[in-house]
């Protein structure tokens, strides 16, 4: 059997207050796939991307990503793991004083790629999401759409073994939630785990994907071994 990209076992996390976001999950995400993290508003669902970025570190229970079991992960780690973890927010998260080429660039130039390699990758991914012609504009001169494509690309341009996005069409209408939902399967196609958390249901069941539905913190269909 391949080492799966995600795998959880046990994962329990109680915040400080006393809640308990996630109750003995356990579950496994494999290498290239697509799933969505469903279930209503306080299910668990961004506590359990966090933990995945190690944002949060669970109760109890074992977090892996790429076979590396979290709870070993040193402080210096860190910035490692979260290179190869690409994130999307519903809020965009862009810098709207910067270009859009300048945004995805971003990543590439913390890691201190050379000025012409960052701009290849940065053109490159901003073809994959099909916004190539407007890499000069500012986030604000485009439609919410298209700043939720510039995020992505962004997110992608380090090539990561993981895509999480956290109710990435929350602000954004129907036709374009749909466009976006398949961009996440383009990227996922191109060899990316996806990982999508959503409660909007109704996108999900079109999308013919796996599911994994978190109820009050337990995943409740789900059986691994
Ligand atoms: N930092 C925190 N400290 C304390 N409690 C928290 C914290 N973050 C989340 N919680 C609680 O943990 C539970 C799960 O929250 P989480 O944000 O994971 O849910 P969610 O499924 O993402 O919800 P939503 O759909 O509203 O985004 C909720 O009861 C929430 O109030
Ligand atoms: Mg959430």
């Amino acid at each position: 059997m391949t080492t799966p990209m995600i795998r959880m076992r046990n994962v329990t996390m109680i915040y400080e207050n006393g809640v308990v976001a996630l109750d003995d999950v356990s579950v496994d995400v494999g290498k290239g796939e697509l799933a969505f993290l469903t279930g209503p508003s306080g299910a668990g669902k961004s506590t359990f991307l966090k933990l995945i970025t190690a944002e949060e570190k669970p109760t109890e229970g074992l977090v892996e990503v790429a076979g590396h079991d979290l709870s070993r992960l040193r402080r210096r780690d860190v910035p490692y793991l979260r290179r190869r973890i690409g994130v999307v927010f519903q809020d965009f998260r862009l810098l709207n004083e910067r270009t859009v080429m300048e945004n995805v660039m971003l990543p590439l130039t913390i890691l201190g790629l050379a000025s012409g390699e960052q701009r290849r990758r940065a053109l490159q991914v901003l073809a994959v999401v099909g916004l190539g012609q407007r890499k000069d504009a500012t986030p604000l001169e485009l439609s919410g759409g298209e700043q939720q494509r510039v995020a992505i690309a962004r997110a992608i341009a380090l090539d990561p073994a993981i895509l999480l996005a956290d109710e990435p069409t929350g602000n954004l209408d129907p036709d374009i939630t749909w466009h976006i939902m398949k961009l996440f399967r383009v990227i996922n196609a191109r060899g990316t785990a996806v990982v999508i958390a959503t409660h909007d249901y109704d996108v999900v069941k079109r999308m013919d994907a796996r599911i994994i539905q978190i109820l009050k913190g337990k995943l409740p269909q789900e059986v691994v071994s």
